[in-house]
């Protein structure tokens, strides 16, 4: 089985980028297969065209799909399971990651009629966010990152998702630097559990 990682942020000294590799290395120690898209490092193109917008915006399934959109296509299509990994900036993903789903769940293959996209057996969402669950739950932020993720962009695109979100991971917390093992040992076993029955 392949799992495609969609990997958003800017930097390789951060947890997160230690939550990407662990992951990894559970799903290369289950015998299983992935595909890695590093957005940053693709310098992944996050805004709309005028022309993109328009074919979307009026539900025309052509066929003049750009060529940075289209390898996502083939990635997520050759898949099993997709994997989001990401830091929690303002409560939403990177703007480069919420820009992909702009412009790779495109009219004709994440929705509309007779959509491409194939139903995909797992979606995950591996984040990390600086502030500790309390905080996120105070307004119901934690309900919304989740809900958004969830309930619109992994939807009805795979059989069964989850939300994992890794909290207190910001630089000044001490639960940082406390909580780093048990982080990464969790996303390994995610890594490695990821095409295990439920
Ligand atoms: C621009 C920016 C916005 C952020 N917004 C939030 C936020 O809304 N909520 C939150 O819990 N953490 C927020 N953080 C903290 C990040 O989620 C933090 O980078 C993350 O906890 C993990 O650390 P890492 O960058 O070392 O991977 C923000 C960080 C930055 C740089």
């Amino acid at each position: 089985m392949k799992a495609f990682i969609v990997y958003c942020h800017p930097s390789e000294d951060s947890f997160t980028r230690h939550v990407r590799d662990a992951f990894i290395k559970g799903i290369v120690d289950s015998g299983n297969e992935y595909i890695l898209s590093d957005l940053y490092k693709m310098n992944f193109k996050a805004d709309m065209t005028e022309k993109e917008y328009l074919r979307d915006a009026n539900y025309r399934d052509t066929p003049d799909i750009a060529e940075d959109v289209l390898a996502e296509h083939e990635k997520i299509n050759s898949a099993d399971a997709i994997v989001f990994i990401y830091p929690v900036f303002w409560t939403e993903a990177p703007a480069k990651l919420v820009g992909w789903f702009d412009r790779v769940w495109s009219y004709g293959f994440a929705y509309g009629e007779n959509r491409k996209m194939k139903m995909l057996k797992k979606g995950l969402i591996l984040c990390s966010a600086g502030n500790p669950l309390e905080r996120l739950e105070e307004f119901g932020l934690f309900d919304s990152m989740k809900k958004v993720m969830l309930g619109d962009r992994l939807f009805n695109r795979v059989e069964q998702a989850e939300f994992v979100v890794f909290t207190s991971t910001s630089r000044e917390n001490a639960l940082r630097e406390k909580n780093w093992d048990s982080y990464l040992q969790t996303a390994y076993e995610k890594g490695k559990k990821l095409f295990n029955s439920k």
